[in-house]
């Protein structure tokens, strides 16, 4: 166990955390230069595509110094918000960290924010200058940044560039020599902590632990603590760029399981595994059942395919637990499911993989947070409400309460006036303004979650022209005075298009989403008055004018394929239609009331 070393890497996103990690694989072999494929950790095709780390992994080292072998665990952390739970529970599976600060860029919010779960875990901290090959690195001043963050020493801060591989072999010193060994009991009752699980579509889900107290050997009979269920232990081994069985896995190291479970949603991250005839007493302390953040409908275009979405759906749970759904009915879209997210980036992942593994066209309604309302009935049950058409009558309602979050900006000095204005406008309360340097501020608001969900991040990145990042936990529910905006088409309202709004916006956003329909839904022919309501009373109105429009009128009779392709693009266009009455809506419409400005 002295000789092992269990580490994370932190970083703000595209710092080069994916990049350094891949050359950390090579300088230790546990990659050979045939396997070695650019951002190796990263294997799921939409992660690689897109540049970001949706899961954690982990993968095993091994490593010489001064004469002694170590094994270095590297603990990936996903880079997104939408993930943070993830990233604390493989953060308190290690006992080090190297926090990678872009030479160019420097600390930046993920930067804080991931330090902050990594000091409140106690892990030993190495900073790392990342990028020192670019032009535009500015090594002295980023230091000075790290140096007032960190209150580290020069010497401290490893200079590093994952591109050109300078720096590597400091690194992996600096690990064994400042990282401490793990500490822990290989003779007490097992004790593992559950950070990551992934579904392998032959084997089952395969569980990624690390083993605090005990050890886990293969066919022992385990509990999952959290939900008190048992398994065998069928396989156990390690991660290296493939699984290595072994007979047992002991205290301080990682490891993979594999028990034939068939359901993500059997392995909780942040769960403690142990020993079912010999129990721990101590459930590893942090666990958290995720709730999801951000509700959708997702609706087939075509009604019939509602089963085989249900199918596809039941599939994509088994490897994705925090993706939740329940069938629901929409008097405009027929039947569909409300389904929950753990944030905007997931709501985006699980729409791609339904149309790219599923082969599945679906409309997403507006997203929404999960609100509490209160009705005068009955003042002190709360009633969870997670589709805006359930909020009961505004004559019957007690009261609503939303979800708030802490956001932590970093911005210029010059955008300080712009980005507070933005937040205000999106009803934040500024709570703290600090000067990291001169030139650069961090600020601190409460907020309420549905603004983030609605165009929060691109009007701050337009208002600091790029240079502010963002990060932002959550605080619990406070009461707000919200209302329904109701959109009628035709005189039809469409359940599908009604938000829960703040009463003071009301006004201002009935009047945009009125404008912006208009421009999206396409002229058909007749005229379609579009009204925005609350409650009985109409707030806005404009009015889509009719138009006939022949197609294939250009094709002056003749050819008979090219009317035909024409006709066949025509179709092509309306795949993301939704017939609602005699309206036809495209999916961006149900998205319009996230554009507004
Ligand atoms: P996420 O996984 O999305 O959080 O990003 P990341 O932090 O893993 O960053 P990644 O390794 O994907 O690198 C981001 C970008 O920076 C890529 O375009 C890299 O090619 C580039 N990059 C990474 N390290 C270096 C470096 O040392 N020097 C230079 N010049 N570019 C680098």
């Amino acid at each position: 166990m002295k000789n092992i070393r269990n580490f994370c890497i932190i970083a703000h996103i595209d710092h080069g955390k994916s990049t350094l990690a891949d050359r950390l694989l090579a300088a230790t072999q546990t990659v050979t230069a045939r396997e070695e494929k650019a951002q190796l950790l990263d294997n799921m095709d939409l992660e690689r595509e897109r540049g970001i780390t949706i899961k954690s992994h982990a993968i095993q080292m091994e490593y010489e110094y001064k004469g002694e072998k170590y094994i270095l665990n590297l603990i990936d952390t996903p880079g997104h918000v939408d993930f943070s739970y993830e990233v604390s529970r493989s953060i308190a599976a290690c006992e080090g960290a190297l926090l990678i600060v872009d030479a160019a860029q420097s600390i930046q919010a993920q930067t804080i924010s991931n330090l902050y779960l990594a000091l409140e875990n106690d892990l030993e901290i190495i900073p790392v200058l990342n990028k020192v090959d670019l032009p535009s690195a500015n090594p002295e001043e980023v230091s000075d940044d790290i140096i007032d963050l960190l209150g580290c020493d020069l010497e401290d801060i490893i200079h590093a560039s994952g591109k050109t591989g300078f720096g590597v072999d400091k690194i992996l010193e600096a690990i064994v020599e400042k990282v401490p060994a793990p500490k822990g009991d290989p003779n007490e009752p097992l004790q593992a902590l559950i950070f990551d699980s992934h579904y392998n579509p032959f084997r089952g889900i395969e569980v990624i632990f690390r083993v605090i107290n005990g050890e886990i050997t293969k066919g022992q009979r385990i509990k999952f603590m959290a939900t008190g269920k048992e398994y065998f232990a069928d396989e156990v081994g390690t991660l290296k760029l493939n699984q290595v069985p072994k007979n047992k896995i002991s205290s301080g190291d990682v490891g993979y399981l594999v028990s034939g479970i068939k359901e993500a949603k059997e392995v909780k991250v942040g769960d403690t595994i142990t020993d079912a005839k010999n129990p721990t007493t101590n459930m590893i302390t942090g666990f958290e059942n995720v709730k999801p953040m951000v509700f959708a409908g997702i609706y087939p275009v075509d009604t019939e395919d509602f089963e085989d979405l249900r199918t596809s759906m039941e599939k994509l749970q088994l490897n994705d637990a925090s993706l939740v759904f329940a069938a629901e009915s929409s008097a405009a879209l027929g039947f569909g499911f409300r389904c929950g997210f753990l944030g905007m980036l997931h709501l985006e992942i699980i729409q791609e993989r339904l149309e790219r593994e599923f082969d599945m066209t679906v409309i997403t309604t507006v997203p929404n947070v999960s609100y509490l309302a209160y009705t005068k009935k009955e003042p002190e049950t709360a009633f969870i409400v997670n589709n805006p058409s359930d909020l009961p009558e505004p004559s019957k309602l007690d009261r609503v309460e939303e979800p708030y979050i802490k956001a932590t900006i970093i911005t210029k000095a010059d955008f300080v006036g712009q980005v507070m204005s933005l937040c205000i406008e999106k009803r934040g309360q500024i709570t703290n303004q600090t000067y990291l340097t001169p030139e650069r501020v961090e600020l601190n608001f409460d907020m309420p979650l549905a603004e983030i969900v609605f165009d929060f991040y691109d009007r701050l990145k337009t208002v600091s022209k790029g240079y502010a990042s963002f990060d932002y936990h959550p605080i619990g529910m406070r009461t707000s005075k919200l209302v329904r905006l109701d959109v009628l088409l035709n005189g039809q309202s469409v359940d599908a298009l009604s938000a829960l709004i703040h009463e003071d916006n009301a006004y201002t956003i009935g009047k945009k989403m009125c404008e912006k329909l208009k421009e999206l839904i396409p002229r058909q022919q007749f005229d379609i008055p579009i009204q925005a309501a609350v409650g009985a009373k109409i707030i806005s109105r404009e009015t889509i004018k009719a138009l006939r429009k022949d197609v294939t009128a250009k094709c002056y009779g003749g050819d008979i394929s090219r009317k035909r392709k024409l006709l066949e693009k025509q179709k092509q266009g309306k795949k993301r239609m939704r017939q609602v009455g005699n309206v036809e809506i495209p999916q961006s419409a149900f998205m319009a009331v996230l554009k507004l400005n």
